[in-house]
């Protein structure tokens, strides 16, 4: 009897777990034949099951990783899951901004359209400080990517209407941004989430910035996904992490449904500023939607990249 009570509560746990990790799925099954997509770390996670269901909607797809054999790799795999050719991987460090600028020389010379820009690479909680000084978390998470999305802008007006998509984090709200020290560096977690509020408010400022113009630009919180980011951690953390995803985190998969989402759907295109998770769009806490804080961000980042010069 005791036996059979713990087999029924524990099934009962599991699939009330189970239940706990269904999200939406993006039902939107538009074709993107004849589209670009670049995609920042799209060797792992969420950014390689993003490079398969786009590829699979006929994209030409670029992943952009710092490590060339996973690259290779994943194109490998891309391909071989989407039964398309047209995957390919491009060199970027986004802790190096030298590597990033020669990569979008790289990038123009190659490629005549850039439809949609997803930027999901990201830094987990770490302290580190990347090769121009600036904070890991700040520099790879919003600093790399601003500048990237800057120097393709151009790119991107002449493929429109195009889309850009930031991978943000709804743990964004436990922390605000210091102007004062933008390259906070103190607690692990507080990098990341601050790293993840700048996302936002570069979303916001982007879609004002480009209203009118034919680029839109979206920020998606994927869930709790059970990734490759616990790479960065001890061997215990990884263990004692891999327990608690398996229970409670959601596939790479169903964690990449949001940003396919928001890179086919037209009923996303009204709302380019957006915030958007599970498909739909979500509420943001008011001190994230200050558009001031936006903008002093955006001239702050233009003064530690110099996206101009
Ligand atoms: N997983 C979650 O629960 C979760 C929750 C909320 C938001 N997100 C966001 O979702 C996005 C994708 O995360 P994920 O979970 O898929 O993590 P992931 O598996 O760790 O993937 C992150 C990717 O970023 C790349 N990357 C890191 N630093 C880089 C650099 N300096 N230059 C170029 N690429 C770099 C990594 O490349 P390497 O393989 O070379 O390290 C990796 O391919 C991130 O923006 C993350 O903040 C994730």
């Amino acid at each position: 009897m005791y036996l059979l009570c713990t087999i029924a509560a524990s099934l009962i746990t599991f699939l009330f777990l189970k239940w706990m990790k269904i999200r939406r799925l993006c039902m939107d099954l538009k074709r993107l034949d004849g589209k670009t997509v670049l995609i920042t770390g799209g060797s792992s996670g969420i950014g390689k099951e993003t490079a398969i269901a786009l590829a699979i909607r006929g994209a030409r797809v670029i992943i952009a990783c710092r490590d060339e054999e996973k690259a290779e790799k994943a194109v490998r795999e891309i391909k071989t899951i989407s039964h398309t050719i047209n995957v390919h991987h491009m060199h970027i460090d986004l802790a190096n901004m030298r590597s990033i600028r020669d990569f979008c020389k790289t990038f123009l010379q190659r490629e005549k359209r850039l439809d949609i820009l997803i930027n999901n690479a990201a830094m987990p909680s770490v302290l580190d400080w990347t090769d121009d000084s600036f904070s890991m978390c700040f520099g790879v998470n919003h600093l790399g990517h601003f500048l990237l999305t800057n120097l393709l802008l151009g790119r991107l007006k002449e493929s429109a209407p195009s889309r850009v998509i930031t991978l943000t984090c709804s743990a964004y709200k436990y922390q605000k941004l210091d102007f004062q020290d933008l390259n906070y560096n103190l607690f692990p977690f507080f990098t990341y989430c601050r790293s993840k509020l700048a996302n936002i408010y570069f979303t916001q400022e982007l879609a004002r910035m480009t209203e009118g113009k034919g680029v839109t630009a979206y920020c998606v919180h994927p869930g709790y996904v059970q990734s490759s980011w616990t790479c960065h951690y001890s061997l215990l953390f990884r263990v004692v992490m891999q327990v608690i995803m398996f229970m409670f985190f959601v596939s790479c998969e169903a964690g990449s449904q949001t940003v396919v989402h928001c890179a086919v759907s037209d009923d996303v295109v009204p709302l380019s500023g957006g915030y958007f998770t599970d498909c739909r769009p979500a509420a943001l806490r008011p001190f994230a939607k200050d558009s001031g804080v936006a903008r002093k961000l955006w001239e702050a980042s233009e003064r530690l990249v110099k996206p101009a010069a």
